[in-house]
């Protein structure tokens, strides 16, 4: 018989996300273990109390989650939870990161950007593209064999940004686009069919203007839900609405797919125990729901 499924949840935040703790729960988890304010050194102990009470035969039945609202601590929780695996002998489980919904939220974005474009060869842009939603989106682009270009308001934080994202697959990297007005914007639009807006929450990234000049742009897709929206002329619960000749996708109309990865991602855990979940497996997960 199969050993109760449970998922250990590392959070570097002080109060572990109880967001990521329901959809744990919704997504099949019997048993949540959350552990709140983690630092990576504290990751050895947790990770051995996970590979080294169950037998390799069992450990698809143990799972970790790396969320949070801080990604950056993530990362490096994630890398220090995988340098102390030991997969040699099998000692090892599945693990998935997606802390403040990163990975699922750009996954979702692109895969829905997929249901209307063939995205090989085509001029993308990504606004906000430094955070850590618009870096996903952009590589997750770029390994579709799309002309990604990356937009920040500040030229050389575009092109750090760009220098750290290595799709595979692909020949190049993003291309660095500073936009911070609205002639900067419609030059980065320029020949693209597609946008997301990655912006922070709240704030206006194209005023709809830019976007009626913008003679090439088939699909819009805005992942700030909190007023006003990253895209003028946008609804937050716009889910492939055309006006215009533009396809609108809002933060609400991604969020179903982003849930249903996510969930998908954190069942998949429970088959096998040597998976590794980020941006680009998060992504093909996707595809399946
Ligand atoms: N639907 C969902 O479930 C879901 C899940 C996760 C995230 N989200 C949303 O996805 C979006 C991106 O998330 P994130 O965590 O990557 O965002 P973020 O890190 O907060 O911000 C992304 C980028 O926005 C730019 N920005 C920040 N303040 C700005 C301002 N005042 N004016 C213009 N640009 C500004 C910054 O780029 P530069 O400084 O380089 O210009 C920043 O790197 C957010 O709106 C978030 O709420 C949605």
């Amino acid at each position: 018989m199969d050993k109760r499924k449970i998922l250990i949840q590392l959070d570097a935040d002080e109060q572990a996300s109880l967001f990521d703790r329901v959809v744990a729960v919704d997504a099949g988890a019997e048993v949540l273990f959350s552990h709140a304010g983690v630092q990576p050194e504290q990751v050895k102990d947790l990770v051995h109390g996970a590979i080294f009470t169950r037998g390799p035969k069992d450990l698809k039945s143990t799972a970790i989650f790396i969320g949070g609202s801080q990604v950056a601590a993530a990362e490096q929780l994630l890398r220090s939870a995988l340098s102390h695996m030991i997969p040699a002998f099998g000692l090892r489980v599945s693990i998935m990161l997606d802390a403040n919904g990163s990975n699922t939220t750009a996954a979702a974005a692109v895969r829905v950007a997929t249901r209307h474009l063939v995205l090989q060869g085509m001029k993308c842009l990504v606004l906000g593209g430094t955070g850590p939603v618009g870096r996903r989106a952009a590589l997750l682009l770029g390994s579709l064999g799309a002309e990604v270009r990356l937009a920040s308001r500040d030229f050389k934080k575009a092109q750090e940004a760009c220098k750290e994202i290595q799709p595979p697959g692909a020949n190049a990297r993003p291309l660095p686009f500073q936009v911070s007005n609205s002639r900067e914007l419609l030059e980065a639009l320029h020949g693209c069919a597609l946008v997301i807006s990655a912006g922070a929450p709240g704030v206006r990234l194209i005023d709809g203007a830019s976007l009626k000049q913008s003679a090439d742009l088939k699909l819009a897709i805005d992942l700030n839900a909190v007023p006003p929206l990253g895209i003028e002329g946008l609804e937050v619960m716009d889910k492939g609405a055309q006006r215009e000749g533009i396809i609108y996708y809002g933060a609400i109309g991604v969020g179903e797919l982003k849930m249903k990865t996510h969930k998908a991602c954190i069942r998949k855990m429970f088959e096998q125990n040597d998976l590794v979940l980020d941006a680009l497996e998060i992504f093909d997960i996707s595809k399946t729901v």
